[in-house]
């Protein structure tokens, strides 16, 4: 979001009384009356709104929505765009008219960094979405196969936890944030690519490159004809952290490729899988012929990496904050996985589905931190009249769901607190039926991981308060702990999370 660099600022100044110039003389301007747009703040020339989204856009958003309502107009650079922040919108925008937003608009991160968006989140609506989304929603993400890559949860989960108990013995301040995210991560790469460790490259770096190359405001995007210049140097940076990238990636596949016909004891992983229709058609619909090539793979591996990892990471991340701000809640969450699980050994994963309050934990930390505070932007299909607005086809439509999470008209006064007993009688599914809270968006662009997300954020937060307790450093007291974030593709805590363990069983079994 730094885009309100001096040299860009000169630029937009120049462009702006260019533009002034050119729309005086060439374009008088021409009004459309009947044709009703949803209330907004005024526009400037040239960037519209672009210059008033600030470094945290879904609370400036929120606010703005205050003034003009839940079905709001902005203007960012040339792109109209609409923005939801009611739970009664969102449902009309994802549910009533789904089909009519369940395009992406085409962002210049994401042509680069995926091949010409031919993985799965960035690409249009279409046979190859359709066909790409139904493929993997089967063979990657149902429930047998989330339940197929259960032992990598548990082996990393182990380790981890035997180094905690480490680190408690010394008594050492733990990096939650870094501990939590490397563990993740090894999960992920070793569910999708068979192992976790590469010693030839740095594939988290890489990873978070690209993540924040997709999550900055892209001039490009809003004002095209600027895009030659390239005035944020994104372009540049884009394509050299994509060839990077694919040469990992080549060399994920080529090693596969090499092992697939010799090694049969090696675990199925997402690459095997993905390899296996490599050269087949996968279009269900017969509407076009549709070849998956080495290309689509690799697009559609890095959406995987880029959706899972860092989502669930935040996730886990904000929870533990809360808990150790919330010793109340804490403590009914560590009698409630003690009752059924005891003291002597781990959590496992089929003791998840008895922990009532865990869920309820993390419902409430979903609604209050979305990690995708805006979801991934749709596209208008076609013109549509939604409320007596007009919608012309091509406008974006931005779903503030973290605005709708912390909405007082929904959750009451207390809705920017932290208190997951508001969902005693209200059991979250995220199936696409309730509007109230959407961390996973909806619709038929909702995100296809959230079994699997679900499964490793309770997973981990169960074991971690199960197996210690944990105090924070420095004398912080729990209500003075930082709880800002950070805006990006996801919004991880500004500052990183930091604390003591101290462990809690009597004798656990590492088997
Ligand atoms: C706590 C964890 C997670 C959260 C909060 C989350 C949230 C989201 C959100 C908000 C979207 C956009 C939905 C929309 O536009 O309506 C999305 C899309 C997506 N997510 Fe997730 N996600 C999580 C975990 C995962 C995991 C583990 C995977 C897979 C490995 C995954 C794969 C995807 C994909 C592929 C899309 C794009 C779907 C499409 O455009 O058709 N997500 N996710
Ligand atoms: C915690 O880990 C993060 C992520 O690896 C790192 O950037 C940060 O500097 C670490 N903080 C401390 C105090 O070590």
């Amino acid at each position: 979001m730094s885009f309100a660099l001096t040299t860009t600022m000169f630029a937009f100044l120049l462009f702006t009384f260019m533009y002034f110039l050119f729309k005086l003389y060439l374009h008088p301007k021409q009004k459309t009356l009947n044709h009703k747009k949803p209330p907004g703040p005024s526009t400037l020339p040239i960037i519209g709104n672009l210059h008033i989204l600030g470094k945290l856009p879904h609370r400036t958003l929120q606010s703005l929505s205050k003034k003009y309502g839940p079905i709001m107009s902005l203007q960012l650079g040339q792109v109209p765009t609409i923005i939801i922040s009611s739970s009664k919108a969102a449902e009309s925008f994802l549910k009533t008219h789904d089909i009519v937003f369940a395009s992406r608009p085409k962002v210049q991160g994401s042509d680069l960094m995926s091949y010409g968006s031919k993985g799965m989140a960035f690409s249009e609506y279409g046979p190859y979405w359709r066909s790409v989304r139904k493929f993997c929603t089967l063979k990657l993400f149902s429930a047998s196969k989330v339940e197929m890559f259960g032992p990598i949860r548990k082996e990393k989960l182990d380790v981890l936890v035997i180094s905690l108990e480490k680190a408690a013995l010394e008594g050492e301040v733990v990096n939650v944030s870094e501990v939590v995210e490397n563990l993740i991560e090894d999960i992920v790469y070793k569910m999708m690519f068979g192992r976790s460790k590469y010693e030839q490259f740095d594939m988290n770096k890489l990873v978070l490159e690209a993540m924040a190359l997709m999550g900055a405001f892209n001039l490009a995007d809003y004002v095209p004809w600027l895009g030659v210049f390239d005035l944020q140097g994104l372009t540049r940076a884009c394509k050299k952290t994509s060839k990077a990238l694919d040469e990992v990636l080549e060399m994920i596949i080529t090693e596969h490729e090499q092992t697939t016909n010799t090694d049969k004891t090696r675990n199925e992983d997402f690459v095997d899988i993905l390899l296996s229709i490599m050269h087949q058609t996968i279009d269900v619909e017969g509407e076009q012929n549709l070849v998956i090539d080495r290309t689509n793979i690799k697009a559609i591996l890095l959406d995987m990496i880029a959706a899972s990892v860092h989502t669930s990471a935040t996730t886990i991340e904000w929870a533990l904050s809360e808990l150790l701000r919330h010793s109340r809640v804490m403590k009914i969450l560590q009698d409630e996985i003690q009752n059924e699980v005891g003291n002597k050994r781990m959590v496992e994963e089929k003791d998840l589905k008895k922990f009532n309050y865990l869920d309820m934990v993390v419902d409430e930390t979903l609604r209050l931190y979305p990690v995708g505070p805006l979801l991934i932007p749709r596209e208008c299909r076609e013109s549509i009249t939604i409320d007596g607005y007009f919608i012309t086809k091509k406008t974006r439509v931005i779903v503030n769901a973290w605005a709708i999470g912390r909405d007082c008209n929904v959750w009451s006064e207390n809705a920017d607190e932290f208190y997951p007993e508001r969902f005693i009688d209200k059991k979250m599914n995220y199936q696409g039926h309730e509007f109230e809270s959407i961390p996973f968006g909806s619709g038929r662009r909702r995100c296809p991981g959230i079994q699997l997300g679900l499964i490793i954020v309770k997973l981990v937060i169960a074991q971690f308060v199960h197996c210690f307790n944990w105090e924070l450093p420095h004398n912080i007291s729990p209500s003075n702990l930082n709880m800002e974030e950070k805006f990006g593709l996801s919004i991880p805590r500004a500052q990183h999370l930091q604390a003591i363990p101290s462990y809690r069983l009597d004798d656990a079994k590492h088997e």
